[in-house]
């Protein structure tokens, strides 16, 4: 299973990347308004340190000719950028365009089973239900999750991976865990959650401290 990080700022990036746990980054343009300055500076750095996982940037262009041309000029901020493009119908043409000249795209604002078979179809890299923002409107975002997996293995859509997007907590990460997701893009605040334990805590300090009774000078 691969970890992406889902943020705009180089700095998260760049601690998590140390851990030796991240395959990759996803932004989108809130993320960027978020970090501020020049976006393009932004995703340049951050595709410098993650240097060969993937960093997904989303296209901010509405009209689907001005998609494609600003698709191309994405594509070529750096050799490791994903370009985001939102499900809709407008875009599968210029989606069909761009996977038929190789560019690796994520589709983004994934809410339906529909709309991801049709992705699949046209033989994207990744697409991402948001988990979260369904869940905010109470259907289970986690759900579709697990029938798009079903659906990737039933009909046998080699290309496409799964990314589990709108982490919002460590349950979900869990979930898409269990549920087969290729790939989880979780927020810092989640992802230093998911790696803690109080009991983990707990225990070290047990351990340390009946260590310490012994009284010993050196060990080993
Ligand atoms: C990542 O690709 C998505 O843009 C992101 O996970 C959306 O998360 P949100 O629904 O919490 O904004």
């Amino acid at each position: 299973m691969k970890l992406f990080i889902d943020t705009a700022n180089p700095k998260e990036v760049a601690r998590w990347m140390e851990t030796g746990l991240l395959d990759g980054v996803t932004t989108n343009p809130s993320l960027l308004h978020k970090e501020g300055g020049d976006p393009v500076k932004v995703i340049k750095k951050i595709c410098s340190i993650v240097k060969k996982g993937d960093v997904s940037v989303e296209v901010t262009e509405k009209d689907p000719k001005k998609v494609y041309t600003q698709a191309k000029k994405i594509a070529k901020l750096a050799k490791n950028v994903v370009v985001k493009i939102p499900c809709h119908p407008d875009y599968f043409s210029v989606i069909k365009k761009l996977v038929d000249e190789k560019n690796n795209l994520n589709i983004t604002l994934v809410f339906s089973l529909t709309q991801a078979m049709m992705l699949c179809k046209l033989g994207v890299k990744y697409i991402s239900p948001f988990v979260g923002r369904l869940d905010d409107i109470d259907t289970d975002g986690l759900e579709l999750v697990g029938n798009i997996r079903h659906m990737i293995d039933e009909y046998v859509f080699l290309n496409t991976k799964v990314l589990a997007a709108s982490i919002r907590h460590v349950r979900h990460l869990h979930a898409a865990i269990l549920l087969g997701a290729d790939v989880a893009t979780v927020p810092a605040a989640v992802l230093e959650k998911a790696a803690l334990h109080p009991l983990t805590d707990r225990g070290m300090e047990k351990f340390l401290a009946d260590f310490k009774k012994l009284k010993v000078k050196r060990f080993p």
